[in-house]
């Protein structure tokens, strides 16, 4: 026999139930995105990789250690998308979509990241994003944040999710804070490890989001950047903690929340699941209202957030979420049975666009197929065996309920199964 071939570590098959979740989980939250009339971008999963060195910073991990990098047969330089932003910027730019009436996106699907697998980190991961342009006040950010809520509620995880959120205010507030940070650290040098040592003077903001626990009591003692915030940024995170508050929205300010990306500026958020542990996080975003110069285009405000998709289906529950029920299976035994049986089968699915029927395939004895209508998680089997043909009758078994088996005619299957399905 030949080996084998195996998938990508940290690229994983989707099988049923959890298949089923992950669609009704995005049905969900898409169900909710347009309730806040947001629409659907469906972008590329392969970009120039120039896209991503010029939006997300060269001194950060994605474009440092984790992009899926390659040159196609042209030799252009691509890589598989790691997040959606970018790409939604540069499709807002090429097409169009900016500088009229404000835009409000959302785009899902499969990322990218070569980062080292564990329980809710992933390879290949899903996230739904949505990113809004042309809005500059605190209103926006607080309709994200509020969308974000919706969805928590929509999937009964509310009160197990917190959000916390932070101003990195404006590009100048930011070096600011980046010369005292710098300042700050250089004393505890020593207990930086090495990759921390060469962000210190590169990117030390980065230094606050470590989970070396040497330095939990150095960061919780660093200065703080909202002490540093321009006068404008200040004003737009009081803005915006009003709106949270007056829709009642529970927040908790995280002046050390910096995000890995280096294209935001004022607000940032997370929505983080403690039970989740290492990789808490499930929703994260802010804004970025510089990016879209970054990208060649006029200044545009822009803000947004994307979520994790495995991270959200770990805290589901399987059995409400999954929809791989089906409600009948027909047992059919004997040639002329299965003959009728598919007849039958169809016209319920024609009169009951939300009935699942499924026909037994394979032949058997009415116990094996019995067996199989047991396995198939169906509500009902119907019987159709030698009996049933020449009275024009069909059996009834219930496979979830105590119930005695019956025997009905077939001219009411339909409003037998309505009645009891409630279908
Ligand atoms: P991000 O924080 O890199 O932000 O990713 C957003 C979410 O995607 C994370 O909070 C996490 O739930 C999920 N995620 C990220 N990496 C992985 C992974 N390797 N495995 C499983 N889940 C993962 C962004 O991507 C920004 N584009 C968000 C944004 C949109 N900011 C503004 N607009």
């Amino acid at each position: 026999m030949s080996r084998r071939i195996q998938s990508i570590r940290g690229m994983h098959d989707i099988l049923p139930p959890d298949s089923g979740v992950l669609r009704n989980l995005e049905q969900t939250l898409q169900a909710v995105l347009q309730q806040f009339g947001y629409q659907e971008i469906r972008l590329p999963v392969l970009e120039h990789t120039e896209l991503f060195h010029r939006s997300l910073g060269e001194v950060t991990d994605i474009v440092e250690k984790e992009m899926y990098t390659f040159e196609d047969r042209n030799g252009d330089n691509l890589t598989l998308r790691p997040e959606g932003t970018a790409s939604c910027v540069r499709a807002g730019l090429q097409q169009g979509l900016l500088y009229g009436q404000a835009a409000r996106l959302w785009y899902g699907g499969p990322f990218f990241r070569h980062e080292r697998p564990q329980k809710g980190r992933y390879r290949q991961f899903h996230q739904i994003g949505a990113e809004t342009f042309g809005l500059t006040g605190p209103d926006i950010d607080a309709e994200l944040i509020i969308m974000c809520q919706h969805m928590w509620q929509a999937l009964a995880i509310l009160p197990r999710v917190s959000l916390e959120i932070n101003s990195l205010g404006t590009v100048q507030a930011r070096q600011r804070y980046r010369v005292a940070l710098i300042d700050y650290l250089q004393q505890y040098e020593d207990a930086l490890n090495d990759s921390e040592k060469q962000r210190l003077h590169v990117n030390p903001m980065r230094i606050l989001d470590s989970k070396n626990p040497e330095l939990a009591d150095i960061i919780g003692d660093a200065p703080s950047l909202i002490k540093y915030l321009d006068p404008e940024s200040a004003e737009h995170f009081e803005g915006l903690k009003a709106l949270l508050d007056a829709a009642g929205i529970e927040y908790r300010i995280n002046p050390h929340l910096v995000r890995g990306l280096d294209y935001y500026s004022k607000t940032v958020f997370e929505w983080v699941v403690p039970e989740l542990e290492t990789q808490a996080t499930i929703c994260a975003g802010g804004r970025y209202d510089g990016l879209v110069e970054q990208l060649g285009g006029k200044p545009y405000p822009a803000a947004g957030f994307a979520m994790g998709l495995e991270r959200i289906m770990a805290l589901l529950e399987k059995t409400r979420f999954s929809d791989m029920e089906i409600d009948a299976y027909l047992v059919v035994v004997g040639e002329q049975a299965v003959e009728a049986g598919m007849e039958i089968a169809n016209q319920l699915r024609n009169q009951a666009s939300s009935l699942s029927v499924v026909v037994n395939c394979g032949g058997g004895s009415i116990k094996t197929q019995m067996k199989r209508a047991d396995k198939s998680n169906a509500k009902l089997a119907i019987i159709l065996a030698e009996d049933e043909l020449r009275d024009d009758t069909v059996g009834i078994k219930y496979l979830r309920d105590k119930r005695e088996q019956e025997t009905i005619p077939r001219i009411n299957l339909m409003s037998y199964l309505n009645e009891y399905l409630g279908t």
